[in-house]
């Protein structure tokens, strides 16, 4: 697709490497996503256990400090969550989780990365758009509060 980016390597960092979280975490990323969001969209464990579970869900923590939560499908992969607790932020912590995900797709075979982020959401559109993602689309009114919700993608290397 012409609106889709070029494409820029992920570049793994050393400190706080992400690592591969599994079902048994789910209590600790709903704890994160409990501090990253207001209350009306925060996600328990339950619900956290279960997306795991799905087909190509893998989940990377930073332990005390963030997680990302992502699926692949054939050549697709997408974003479902990505949380950095507030007194975590600005470290680079979001980054290294992003280009951490970006890579394992990569690694599991998808060539294109998706995700929505709210229009009003500044910072994870700044995240974003400077790991190389792209406005692809836009859903109208998505979230509860009524803002659209940006589709955003990249292509991964090698693709
Ligand atoms: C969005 C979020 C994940 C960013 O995590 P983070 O660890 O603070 O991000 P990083 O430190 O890796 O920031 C990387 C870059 O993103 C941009 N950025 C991050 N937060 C920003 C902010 N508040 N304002 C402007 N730019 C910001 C900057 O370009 C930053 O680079 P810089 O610090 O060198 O200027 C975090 O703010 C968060 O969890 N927010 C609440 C949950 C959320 O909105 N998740 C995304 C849903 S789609």
């Amino acid at each position: 697709m012409s609106s889709l980016p070029r494409c820029v390597c992920p570049v793994a960092e050393e400190a706080s490497a992400p690592r591969l979280a599994g079902a048994e975490a789910s209590a600790a990323l709903a704890a994160l996503h409990a501090e990253a969001f207001p209350p009306a969209e925060r996600w328990g464990a339950d619900a956290l256990r279960l997306l795991l579970e799905m087909p190509g869900a893998f989940a990377l923590l930073v332990p005390g400090e963030g997680f990302v939560l992502a699926r692949v499908a054939a050549d697709e992969a997408e974003i479902l969550t990505l949380a950095v607790a507030p007194a975590a932020r600005r470290r680079g912590v979001g980054g290294r989780l992003l280009a951490a995900a970006l890579a394992r797709a990569l690694a599991g075979g998808a060539a294109t990365m998706f995700l929505e982020v709210s229009v009003a959401n500044e910072a994870a559109r700044a995240l974003y758009g400077a790991a190389g993602f792209a406005e692809s689309g836009r859903r109208r009114r998505y979230y509860a509060d009524g803002s659209d919700a940006l589709v955003l993608s990249r292509r991964l290397c090698g693709s």
